[in-house]
């Protein structure tokens, strides 16, 4: 596993993001947040599928699950890894066409590596204007980060219209990483 992150690491260094895959308490976080039993989700960037091991352990169905992984080799090394989950290699810039080809396209729940901080402004905001509108009003957005700043600002997510809060500090990965959450105000929350 190391070596498949390490070698993708070498090919493309700021498309990683990180310098070790995600830790266990970090995946684990990241599945809790997740909550992922009974719900269609699309992982993003799973690199060497660490979360994926996770979300199948807190009651991922693997018939509901996706990836999308844009690195060649990352994408075919979980194939191999998870050879009855729908891998698919393809770029979050064009989510809709990477996907589109199996129809399912509705998810109730993205859950994002992407190393959304490093990213240029026009692929960060051409990214989330996919997930959001493919997520729709009930979905959540998860997204870890190693900065103490939110991985979306306040700015951005107020133009998506959605809100995020920290749902966890994992002060035992390598660096410490936070998991934030991202969803739609509930009608509730409009009428304070
Ligand atoms: C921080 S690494 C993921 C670490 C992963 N959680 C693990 O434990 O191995 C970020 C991943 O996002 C992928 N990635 C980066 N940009 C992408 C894009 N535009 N579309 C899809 N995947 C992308 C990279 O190839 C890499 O696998």
């Amino acid at each position: 596993m190391y070596q498949s992150f390490i070698l993708a690491l070498l090919r493309n260094p700021r498309q990683m993001g990180a310098v070790f895959p995600s830790g266990q308490s970090l995946a684990r976080a990241m599945a809790t947040a997740a909550n992922p039993s009974g719900k269609r989700i699309l992982e993003i960037g799973p690199g060497t599928g660490a979360i994926t091991e996770a979300l199948l352990a807190e009651g991922a169905s693997r018939e509901q699950l996706c990836l999308l992984e844009r690195d060649d080799k990352l994408a075919a090394y979980l194939t191999g890894k998870f050879p009855d989950i729908r891998v698919v290699n393809g770029d979050a810039r064009a989510i809709a066409t990477s996907i589109q080809p199996n129809a399912d396209a509705t998810f109730d729940i993205v859950i994002s590596s992407l190393p959304l901080l490093n990213l240029k402004a026009v692929d960060k905001i051409t990214i989330l204007e996919q997930i959001f509108a493919m997520l729709g009003h009930q979905g959540l957005l998860i997204q870890y980060t190693y900065s103490a700043k939110a991985p979306i600002s306040p700015l951005l997510a107020n133009r998506f219209g959605v809100k995020g809060e920290r749902a966890a500090i994992i002060f035992r990965n390598l660096p410490p990483a936070s998991v934030w959450k991202y969803s739609y105000p509930r009608n509730d929350d409009l009428q304070h």
